[in-house]
């Protein structure tokens, strides 16, 4: 193997060689690795069955889990290089500091519910709840963000992009049949979804295999384009009229 070892001052790849066992994945090589040849070596995980989002590096070249990546799929006289997640400043070895999307996070307005029914219950059709329920597999490991374009080639672009996985989020907050607020001003102006010209890197790299650009990046930028903010298209979408 060959793995990336440095910090925010620079760094380099070291060599490695380490036995593998059948069915294992690159993040059981890496703690051989750390077991026996480096110690200090920086690795983020922790559920080690791709659901915590934290294993996030660059297998190849490719942005991927390091604990969904089967040794087998890669031939046996293969090198394989892990590097960290390009988009964001390293800390130290593979791990990244992903504060970029927390920030991000912060920015997006949340869930503003409208008034309860008479009887005090809120209700939604389950039609409504299925149709964001794609939206909440995202685990946040951030690999669609790291794989963007828009800011892995431009990193002056951060401040005015908030990143497929925020789109995602805007989509499902938009989609949301009891949430009263209206989005479409921030998405375009704080969050930059005009920077997106619909590449769909974001979507071949999740994990989740969530459609990231066909079903919230394309329906956010037509309600952005095309509404024109008629307050009766809007209260339209949101009771479901289309
Ligand atoms: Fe990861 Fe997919 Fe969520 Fe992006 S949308 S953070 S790639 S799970
Ligand atoms: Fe970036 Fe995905 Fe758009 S990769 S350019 S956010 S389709
Ligand atoms: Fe949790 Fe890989 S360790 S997703």
């Amino acid at each position: 193997m060959r793995i990336w070892r440095g910090d925010a001052d620079g760094g380099s790849l070291g060599d490695y060689t380490v036995e593998v066992s059948e069915g294992e994945v690159v993040l059981d090589a890496l703690h051989r690795v750390q077991a026996t040849q480096a110690g200090d070596l920086a690795i983020r995980w922790n559920c080690k069955a791709g659901k915590c989002g934290s294993c996030s590096a660059e297998i190849n070249g490719k942005p991927r889990l390091l604990c969904m990546t089967r040794l087998s799929d890669f031939d046996p006289a293969e090198t394989i290089t892990v590097t960290p997640m390009r988009s964001f400043p390293v800390i130290r070895d593979l791990v990244t500091d992903v504060s970029y999307n927390y920030e991000k996070a912060r920015e997006l307005p949340g869930v503003e519910l409208g008034p309860r029914d008479a009887d005090g219950k809120r209700r939604m059709m389950q039609v409504d709840v299925e149709r964001g329920q794609e939206f909440r597999k995202c685990i946040e490991c951030f690999l669609c963000q790291n794989t963007c374009h828009v800011v892995r080639d431009h990193e002056d672009n951060k401040p005015a992009f908030a990143g497929p996985r925020f789109f995602l989020r805007y989509a499902e907050l938009d989609m949301h049949p009891l949430d009263t607020r209206d989005r479409r001003e921030t998405v375009r102006d704080q969050a930059g979804i005009g920077l997106c010209n619909i590449t769909k890197c974001c979507t071949e790299v999740c994990p989740e295999g969530i459609k990231i650009t066909d079903n919230a990046i394309i329906p956010m930028k037509e309600r952005v384009a095309d509404k024109k903010y008629d307050p009766l298209v809007w209260l339209g979408n949101k009771i479901g009229l289309r």
